[in-house]
């Protein structure tokens, strides 16, 4: 089945993300928000990656504006009617997301593909708030998405052969390779990725060491990109806790119990980069000041 025009529903950092990456790879796109200020912000981040791809020499001015051609803001979800698949990125609320996939299920035609973004909510329960179990997907994308190289494929347990192959090869046209998993908490990335960061809040909370000292050993030795308290005030702290418990009530199985100072922070509104503070306070000049426990 050929995937030409797209809806991503969202449009926030990670629905910007893949609209940007969808429209690159010659996709017709809407990017809807419930907000024209939400649309705008979304659009105006692919304009600022996009001008970074010029100024580095990656793309022509003509095909940034080829790019930009193709997407379309809205604040309606009407032109889902049109399209043959809608990704979502909304927020990780279950209730929101089954209203959602509920309404786009009304307003699709038979044939599109309904997809979810989610890191971590069951693809399988997602789907039953549509006739289409068998077309619902989950398309999870990591964060920076212009830049990620993955995106890890869920199949939820209706969902068919045809509808996998689709979005296999539509993720592949937008230059990512994929991993197919199967639908339990977690899938794959947040099943291994979420309980190592835990770790490393565990050894900040239970003071083995500070906070600069976890995210260097884990750097320098283990060469990631960034440090587990780094990547997780990436994520934002919400984020990370809200898959913990997924994970919690998912296996039952009290390794997944997350870190009580994670727990914490959420509840005093610390939440990462995006409210400038997390395990590092972020200062207006840039640079970051790692959090220390009275
Ligand atoms: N949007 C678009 N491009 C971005 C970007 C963003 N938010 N952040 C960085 N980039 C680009 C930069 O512009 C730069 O591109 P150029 O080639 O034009 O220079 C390139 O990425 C590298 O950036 P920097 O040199 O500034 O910094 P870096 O080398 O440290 O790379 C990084 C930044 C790619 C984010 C890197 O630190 C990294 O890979 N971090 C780990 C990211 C990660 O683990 N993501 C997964 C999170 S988990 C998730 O998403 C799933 C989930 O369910 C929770």
């Amino acid at each position: 089945m050929a995937i030409v025009t797209v809806m991503v529903v969202g449009a926030g950092q990670m629905g910007a993300g893949i609209a940007q990456v969808a429209a690159q790879a010659g996709l017709k796109v809407y990017l809807r928000d419930v907000e024209q200020r939400f649309v705008d912000k979304g659009l105006a981040g692919i304009a600022k990656n996009l001008g970074r791809d010029v100024e580095k020499g990656r793309k022509t001015a003509a095909e940034v504006e080829a790019i930009q051609g193709r997407i379309t803001g809205t604040l309606s979800l009407a032109p889902a009617a049109e399209c043959d698949l809608v990704i979502e990125a909304i927020v990780e609320n279950l209730a929101i997301k089954l209203a959602l996939f509920r309404e786009l299920d009304g307003l699709c035609p038979a044939h599109t593909i309904l997809a979810s973004n989610t890191s971590s909510l069951p693809i399988t329960q997602l789907a039953s708030a549509t006739g289409r179990p068998e077309r619902f997907i989950g398309m999870h994308f990591m964060n920076p998405v212009p830049v990620m190289k993955l995106v890890e494929i869920i199949r939820g347990i209706a969902t068919s052969d045809e509808t996998y192959a689709a979005v296999n090869g539509l993720a592949e046209q937008m230059g990512k390779t994929t991993a197919v998993v199967n639908d339990f908490p977690g899938f794959i990335s947040n099943r291994v990725l979420m309980p190592m960061l835990n770790e490393a809040m565990f050894c900040f909370y239970e003071g083995i060491a500070g906070v600069a000292e976890i995210d260097t050993v884990m750097k320098l030795g283990m060469n990631h990109p960034m440090g587990p308290l780094t990547l997780a005030d990436f994520i934002g702290l919400d984020t990370c806790l809200s898959i913990m418990n997924v994970l919690y009530d998912g296996f039952k199985d009290p390794r997944y119990r997350p870190c009580p100072l994670l727990v914490q922070m959420v509840q005093a509104g610390y939440l990462g980069k995006k409210t400038g503070r997390g395990f590092y306070t972020y200062n207006p000049d840039g640079s970051a000041t790692p959090m220390v426990r009275h």
